[in-house]
């Protein structure tokens, strides 16, 4: 058994179940966006596990007594375009105020090095937990430049939560970013000749929104 650093294998039934209904050939674009979005609330569960609390005063119809909120400012949900865009409404149920910011990048195809073509984050970066979303990583190359891109806003403190890793993705995030945590659904056994994560579930852009 390989060991990873920093993983979170979430091993949940219902997010496994779901996995595999995502990666069937025959699973629609329909029911695989609502897949994504389902999953990646179940994950966004755990990857908000840590969140920091503090005590307020909450007047109940019974009488006043002091409960927990979340401390500090809000989550920054930074999804990687384009297949990234399909699990921000997911975490976005669960934390309605998170403020969300977009990374451009595509992988090129003959290369597969990322090639940026946009990027815009929230104020305040450094002060905020930072959740990137990707469904995918695969060499890894995408989800190293987007940490570098926030790293240089001044970003400190960086989650990356995928639904499907390649061990060479998970090895390359490790060696470059050990400081950030990664959450995964899986991670697969390897690379083919094109990038493609094997099993995997094939190109994740493409089956989100129908190109092709
Ligand atoms: C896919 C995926 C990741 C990237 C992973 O995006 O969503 O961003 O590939 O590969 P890597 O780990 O080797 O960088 P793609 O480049 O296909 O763009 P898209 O989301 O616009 O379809
Ligand atoms: N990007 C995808 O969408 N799928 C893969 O398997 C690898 C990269």
């Amino acid at each position: 058994m390989v060991k990873y650093k920093n993983v979170n294998l979430i091993d949940h039934p219902m997010v496994q179940h779901k996995l595999t209904i995502l990666r069937d050939i025959n699973t629609g674009v329909k029911e695989f966006r609502e897949l994504v979005e389902e999953l990646s609330l179940l994950m966004g569960y755990e990857v908000t596990r840590n969140l920091p609390l503090e005590n307020i005063e909450v007047e109940t119809p019974i009488c006043k007594t002091t409960s927990k909120i979340i401390s500090g400012k809000k989550l920054g949900l930074i999804p990687i375009l384009r297949a990234g865009l399909g699990m921000v409404d997911g975490l976005l149920k669960l934390v309605p105020t998170a403020k969300v910011g977009h990374v451009g990048l595509y992988r090129d195809p003959v290369t597969l090095n990322p090639v940026e073509y946009y990027c815009k984050f929230p104020p305040n970066i450094a002060d905020r937990e930072i959740i990137i979303l990707d469904p995918m990583l695969a060499t890894g190359g995408s989800a190293v430049a987007a940490i570098d891109f926030l790293k240089e806003k001044g970003a400190k403190n960086i989650k990356l939560m995928c639904l499907l890793a390649a061990p060479e993705g998970v090895k390359a995030v490790n060696t470059k970013h050990p400081d950030v945590e990664i959450f995964l659904a899986a991670i697969d056994e390897k690379l083919n000749e094109h990038g493609y994560i094997v099993p995997g579930l094939g190109d994740a852009g493409d089956r989100l929104y129908g190109t092709k």
